[in-house]
């Protein structure tokens, strides 16, 4: 256990440089962070019977996930485990929280990003399943950190990040809570990047484990589920018809592959930036046109971003796009934009033009479009990954926490990868799940694939 907040020594680590959002927390904040950090925190208990609707609803396309909460639920692996999670408080999250809860973790939820709460979700998972939760759409950076500190104050031995500021905030301002941590999970790929820097400065104080980069998670959940959520974000918050536009995505990864192979196949002229020149002549070679965003921002009519990057869309660019054009972020928090440039360079913003819409007026009366406040496109203006899709990265999720209960105290403070049997097995029961059989190697295939003695 950690020791209560106010017996704590109160420190500033200079080096905040892993936050998403460079920030540093103020003395006087502390006190008022602990004494909302109680029980939970959410915009409107009302909202709970809409919330259980939707959970449920998600339920339906999660087989997987269902199938382990049913099995957590007699075997009991988390049992007595405090775990803290900070992740998109959404329907499909609230399944995930409701299969570590049957398994018998003693478990608390905040929010991974101030736009991404379903604030009907957040009331329901209070009200209905009895979680502790620290979330509400919109909440500004000084409550989001707040939300945040709750989740360390529940002194948690696991935990989950979507972006790693939970286990920033455990190496900095709440370092206190770190020593029991038996293992934490992440969810994307900017945490991975993050956490694998600091393994490698010597900064990382317990074991991660990358649920990203097991091939259930990011070849599916960051394929098709930020392809497809993505664009449904972006029309929903403006009408947009993506048939015959030019659509700039900028990042050629994982979400980059999702994304644009998706606005092709909705008839847009697909424009591909990158900076990995393997990535970038891949793009070439599936067909996209690949050139410098300095070009591609004369000419767009939609910009995506989806690098995990900083800025990728600056001042010059901003200078150049088309009067309408519409930006936005589908990559990391809200960085990858440079709105405070953009600001700068405006002499008018009008906010909320349409829901989640702010409309920039630059010098000579060009208009450039926000969306979500260039926080991630697909969780602030649709509701994220649809469900059948986070059913694989969740049900990786569950049965990682399951194996890292198991190896607890084995696992060095390193970043470890997902065991290749979870990618396995978690792949086998979603094809089950949709009714399809594969094919299963002979003996002789086995003993061909496995050895060098069996000639060409
Ligand atoms: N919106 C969501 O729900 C969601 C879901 C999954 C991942 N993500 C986030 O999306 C981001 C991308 O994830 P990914 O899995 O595709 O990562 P990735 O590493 O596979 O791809 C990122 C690509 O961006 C490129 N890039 C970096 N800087 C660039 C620049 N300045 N200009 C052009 N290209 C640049 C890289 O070379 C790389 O190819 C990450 O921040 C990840 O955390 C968001």
């Amino acid at each position: 256990m950690g020791t209560e907040a106010s017996n704590r020594a109160w420190q500033f680590t200079p080096d905040l440089s892993y936050c998403s959002v460079p920030y540093r927390l103020k003395l006087e904040d502390k006190e008022t962070m602990m004494a909302k950090a109680t029980n939970y925190d959410v915009k409107d208990l009302s909202l709970a019977a809409e919330g259980k609707r939707r959970i449920l609803w998600a339920d339906h396309d999660m087989p997987v996930l269902a199938a382990i909460r049913e099995r957590f639920a007699k075997e009991q692996p988390l049992k007595g485990r405090r775990m803290s999670a900070c992740l998109h408080v959404t329907a499909e999250t609230a399944n995930l929280c409701r299969t570590l809860q049957a398994g018998g973790a003693d478990l608390v939820l905040c929010a991974s990003n101030p736009l991404s709460t379903q604030d009907d979700v957040s009331a329901s998972l209070v009200q209905d399943f009895h979680l502790p939760t620290f979330a509400i759409k919109g909440e500004d950076r000084d409550t989001y950190y707040a939300h945040i500190a709750a989740a360390c104050k529940h002194s948690p031995s696991i935990t989950m990040d979507d972006g790693a500021d939970l286990v920033n905030a455990l190496h900095n301002e709440f370092s206190d809570y770190a020593g029991h941590i038996i293992a934490s999970m992440e969810e994307t790929t900017t945490g991975v990047i993050r956490l694998r820097a600091m393994e490698k400065a010597g900064a990382l104080k317990f074991p991660v484990i990358a649920v990203n980069d097991a091939a259930t998670k990011h070849l599916f959940d960051n394929r098709y589920g930020t392809g497809q959520s993505t664009l449904d974000g972006i029309i929903r918050a403006t009408d947009f018809l993506l048939a015959g536009k030019t659509v700039v995505v900028v990042g050629y990864g994982w979400c980059g592959r999702g994304v644009s192979t998706r606005a092709r196949g909705a008839g847009s002229n697909v424009i591909l930036c990158e900076v990995d020149p393997v990535r970038a002549l891949e793009a070439v070679m599936d067909g996209f046109r690949v050139m410098p965003m300095r070009k591609a921002a004369a000419v767009g009519d939609l910009f995506i971003t989806v690098t995990g990057d900083i800025h990728v869309i600056d001042k010059p660019h901003f200078a150049k796009m088309k009067d309408g054009a519409i930006v936005c972020n589908s990559g990391h928090f809200n960085v990858e934009l440079n709105l405070d440039a953009l600001e700068k360079m405006a002499t008018k913003v009008n906010r909320g033009v349409r829901n989640l819409v702010d409309e920039y007026v630059l010098a000579g009366g060009k208009r450039i479009y926000i969306l979500g406040e260039g926080r991630l496109v697909n969780l602030a203006c649709a509701e994220g990954h649809p469900a059948s899709v986070m059913d694989m990265s969740f049900a990786t999720q569950a049965l990682t926490t399951e194996y890292a209960v198991k190896n607890a105290g084995k696992l060095t403070a390193v970043v470890h990868n997902v065991p290749a049997e979870i990618d396995q097995y978690v792949s086998r029961l979603k094809l089950k799940t949709m009714g399809i059989a594969i094919d299963k190697l002979t003996a002789e295939q086995s003993e061909y694939l496995s050895s060098f003695e069996m000639g060409t």
